[in-house]
């Protein structure tokens, strides 16, 4: 019996996804236990799998099969398959050939240069290579084309549909009614975080992290945890997403939230319906801003609520009775919700956060459309932070240098973390309304209901809708940047007694 178009069709993106998945664990690998001389030759292979894989997906016969295979008797989500990956493919199509390998080439000699920049402490190291990455993603602009702005094109990758002039939108809101509301916190006396960086075995850390994980539904027969520099959630397939985590034995927050977070999006994964639909857009996350919204929805909705640590923190303080002992439930969910002006953006409060993001927006955004140079960057950046956040970076360090993703071409992905957070207030809000029992819920760590919550209503639809439509589709509108100002102004006014 012949196969059917659609099979076929599958099929193809099954192999693509092999290759990028293949990609995916030698990426993981990098990050957690490659030694350090097999760098050179770690950025070929992971640019090669990259050519392979886009040369998989843009083989004219896919094309002709995803025109063929729309005649078939199609269930709905196999039409929305087809659809969406039509999308991918005229898009993923108008890139030439040197254009693609020129990039991976560029961007393999990326990593190392800013990592060198960065421990030396020197932009100039980096300068060079940053320079060739954004001609080419101003090239690669023109090559997707837009409509208004060239970022519009490149922040299709991250959140389709997103535009420049709604990303301004937003951050006028942010800028009108976020920045005065921290002016207002900050002038108020600070909560109490001494205990915050007092001593945590690691080991310790890892095993209350762990047990919190699991609580949530992170299933780790299909997952597993290690230690990396930097903390994120890879997928190598159904049955296998794995998140990393860091520790610091003398700052509790880092290691913990860390953990929420990854396992948030790792939870996202794992709630896809990626076997049935392996290597197709129903199988896949809707966007990374859409992520975002998993991961931040756990880290700060749930894991830094009062509820959360008036059920949980009895627990904690018998994993350290030494440190804790003169602390309580309530000082400690003050103490981690501390809200203060700082450097880096992965340890920054879940309010002044927006500012580190929105500075990096500016920078991007200028960079794409040729009003600022590279050279420029550090001197635009801390000018930025002085401005917004009222503190001077003393070093490229703690500065410019401080994020890994221009090294890898990744621009217009920034704006999306905000979003994940603006997302997940409006999230919030509707699943209160769902489940109005929410804070106890959380108190008795019922987490269950809440994950059961979004596997129904975000997880299970993939791709199928885009954000907009998905958050209509929950909440009745697409994102209003007033619930997340609510949710801040309720939660913070009340910490800070506003
Ligand atoms: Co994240």
């Amino acid at each position: 019996m012949s196969q059917s178009k659609y099979d076929l069709y599958k099929k193809q993106m099954g192999k693509v996804a092999d290759l990028s998945n293949a990609g995916a664990v030698l990426s993981w690998d990098q990050q957690t236990y490659m030694p350090k001389n097999g760098a050179e030759f770690r950025g070929q292979q992971l640019a090669t799998l990259q050519t392979m894989a886009h040369e998989q997906f843009v083989l004219e016969d896919l094309g002709s099969l995803l025109d063929s295979a729309t005649n078939e008797n199609l269930t709905e989500d196999q039409k929305v398959n087809l659809k969406i990956t039509k999308k991918d493919f005229e898009r993923k199509k108008k890139y030439p050939h040197e254009f693609v390998e020129e990039m991976a080439n560029v961007t393999a000699s990326g990593f190392s240069a800013w990592h060198e920049a960065r421990t030396k402490n020197d932009f100039k190291i980096f300068q060079p290579v940053l320079e060739k990455i954004v001609e080419l993603k101003r090239k690669e602009a023109k090559i997707l084309g837009y409509a208004e702005h060239p970022y519009d094109a490149l922040m299709e990758d991250y959140e389709p549909g997103l535009t420049v002039k709604k990303v301004d939108e937003v951050f006028t809101d942010v800028k009108n009614q976020l920045f005065p509301f921290l002016k207002t916190i900050l002038a108020k006396p600070k909560s109490r975080v001494d205990f915050i960086s007092r001593h945590y075995p690691k080991d310790k850390q890892w095993a209350f992290s762990e047990k919190m994980v699991r609580k949530m539904g992170y299933n780790f027969d299909g997952g597993r945890a290690d230690f990396a520099p930097h903390p994120f959630c890879t997928t190598f397939g159904p049955g296998d997403v794995r998140i990393t985590i860091r520790a610091s034995e003398d700052y509790y927050n880092e290691m913990f939230f860390a953990a929420i977070h990854e396992a948030g999006h790792g939870l996202y994964e794992q709630g896809l319906p990626m076997r049935e639909q392996y290597g197709l857009p129903m199988g896949s996350a809707l966007s990374l801003a859409f992520h975002e919204s998993q991961s931040r929805f756990w880290e700060n909705n749930v894991a830094r609520s009062r509820p959360y640590w008036v059920g949980n923190f009895p627990e904690l303080q018998k994993e350290f009775p030494e440190s804790l002992k003169d602390v309580s439930a309530e000082e400690f969910y003050k103490g981690v919700n501390l809200v203060e002006p700082s450097f880096i953006r992965v340890e920054a409060d879940e309010l002044t956060y927006h500012a580190h993001v929105y500075i990096r927006y500016l920078i991007e955004k200028a960079l794409i459309e040729g009003s600022l140079e590279v050279s420029q960057v550090p001197q635009f950046w801390n000018d930025r932070y002085e401005e917004y956040l009222g503190i001077r970076p003393k070093s490229d360090a703690e500065g410019c240098l401080q994020d890994v993703h221009w090294s890898y071409g990744s621009f217009g992905y920034f704006p999306t973390y905000s979003l994940g957070s603006f997302y997940s207030a409006q999230i919030e809000a509707a699943m209160r309304k769902a489940i109005p029992s929410f804070d106890r819920e959380v108190e008795t760590g019922k987490f269950p209901i809440l994950l059961k919550w979004l596997r129904e209503n975000i997880h299970i639809h993939g791709r199928k809708y885009n954000s907009e439509e998905l958050l209509t589709r929950i909440s009745g509108s697409g994102l209003k940047f007033s619930y997340f100002m609510d949710y801040a102004r309720k939660k913070y006014g009340e910490i800070y007694g506003i």
